[in-house]
């Protein structure tokens, strides 16, 4: 921080505000605003907060102009090729990267937590065979509020460790146990001798009647994804859980918010929105028709995976994926090569296309990463539950955080009020 200020003056009385300007490690400057609407009787207004820094965070940091995303510190880079999920969720939840004991007890813990109650298992059998995994898992997760909330007191340290270490590794059972119950296949339950990925390849894919074989490629590539999708700051679903959590709510019930906020075509959904929308495009001779429909301010289609509110450069995941789809796609799914040479096509033509130019359009995290899904035998309507996986560690993260933090405060916006000015009540007969 710095002692630097801004100074905002009232063109109309002249009074004047100074503005406290802090200067962060990374990235931007911000302004304190706090004092605006007492000093001068106004208040900011930008929706989508595009401009707008909500909190003080000391976990991942994103430079949208430069393609950067780093967690703790370390470049997304440097974790993608030497570090392990687990170790990227102990580093975003405690802040450094842990020893070799700290990480054995770490995991240790989260895979001694993967069951989940038997009664919440029976949850399921109340969804319809055809709900939406996202809507189960959402339903689900809510639901472990009431399983947990004796011993969930967050202002206590240890409690919210407890919440972290459960959240984490009952997460990947609750979605495999929604793809199950769609299938109409028995639950598989976790084998805690098995990795985190191992576990959630094992329970979405093994059957009680025969023998299955865990292929070391899909569990390579989901360490991978889940490590790229742990984090990305304050996201919508991220900022959905702050803002649930600023209530002082259940922490369950806040990241069951994060889901549901995560499940929109415009955030974790598109990865499931990218493959409809290749199959629909089906052949590269179709290409340019829909890069025009992309174009078209008159035709509400965009193309899915492209573009994203912070990056204006190469979203730094989409590079690492890429790499990925390939290697993935020579061990299996090969007759997803096609969807993947599409894809690569797509990509080319859209940043040689002045629109997409002049627009920064780059490709995003989720445009190849359904790809790889979709090879390991993933079906599209489980993708986001795939991302909300990655992500539950991020959100835990951030709620921790958040929590901690003495001056968090209620998240309460404010508004441009533009409906009718103040009016009298008309009694019914009186009324037009
Ligand atoms: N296809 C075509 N045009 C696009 C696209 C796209 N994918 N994305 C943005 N644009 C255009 C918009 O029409 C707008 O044009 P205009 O200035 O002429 O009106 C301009 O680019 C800016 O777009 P906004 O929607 O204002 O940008 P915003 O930051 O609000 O939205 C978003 C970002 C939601 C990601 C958007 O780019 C989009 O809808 N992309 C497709 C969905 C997608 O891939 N989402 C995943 C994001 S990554 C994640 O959440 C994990």
């Amino acid at each position: 921080m710095t002692d630097k200020h801004y100074t905002l003056i009232d063109p109309e009385s002249g009074a004047e505000l100074q503005l406290k300007r802090y200067d962060p490690t990374l990235g931007p400057s911000v302004l304190d605003i706090g004092a605006l609407y007492g000093k001068l009787g106004v208040f900011t207004h930008d929706p989508g907060f595009g401009a707008t820094s909500c909190c003080e965070s000391n976990i991942t940091f994103i430079d949208g102009e430069k393609g950067v995303l780093v967690y703790r510190g370390y470049p997304i880079e440097q974790l993608a090729e030497h570090s392990s999920f687990i170790e990227v969720c102990y580093l975003l939840l405690h802040g450094e990267l842990p020893t070799p004991a700290q990480l054995a007890a770490f995991d240790e813990s989260i895979r001694t937590h993967t069951m989940i109650n038997e009664t919440l298992l029976r949850f399921f059998n109340g969804f319809h065979h055809d709900a939406h995994p996202m809507a189960m898992v959402t339903g689900v997760v809510a639901s472990m509020s009431a399983f947990y909330h004796d011993s969930t007191n967050i202002s206590d340290p240890a409690d919210r460790e407890v919440f972290a270490h459960r959240m984490i590794a009952k997460i990947p059972t609750i979605a495999a146990a929604a793809y199950k119950h769609s299938l109409g296949q028995p639950f598989v339950y976790p084998k805690n001798d098995l990795s985190y990925c191992a576990n959630l390849v094992n329970m979405l894919f093994a059957v009680p009647s025969e023998s299955y074989e865990i292929k070391p490629i899909a569990v390579e590539a989901l360490d991978l994804l889940f490590i790229l999708h742990a984090d990305h700051e304050q996201n919508c679903s991220t900022s959905t859980v702050r803002l649930a959590g600023s209530s002082g709510t259940n922490p369950y019930s806040a990241i069951a918010a994060g889901i549901s906020a995560l499940w929109g075509p415009a955030h974790g959904g598109a990865n499931e929105a990218v493959i409809n929308m290749l199959e629909e495009i089906g052949d590269a001779s179709q290409i340019g028709k829909y890069i025009a429909k992309a174009k078209d301010k008159n035709d509400p289609f965009r193309l899915m995976g492209f573009g994203h509110r912070v990056y204006k450069n190469y979203d730094p995941r989409a590079t690492i994926i890429r790499k990925m789809c390939h290697r993935v796609l020579e061990t299996v799914g090969q007759e997803n090569a096609v969807l993947l040479e599409l894809a690569v096509e797509l990509e080319q033509l859209a940043l040689k296309d002045e629109y997409f130019i002049e627009k920064n359009l780059y490709p995003n995290v989720d445009f190849y990463s359904g790809i790889i899904y979709r090879a390991l035998g993933i079906p599209t309507s489980m993708f986001t539950v795939m991302f909300a996986i990655a992500r539950t560690v991020g959100w835990v993260a951030h709620w921790q955080e958040m929590v901690a933090d003495p001056k968090s405060r209620i998240g309460r916006p404010r508004q441009l009020y533009n409906g009718p000015g103040l009016r009298d009540y008309a009694p019914i007969n009186k009324r037009d």
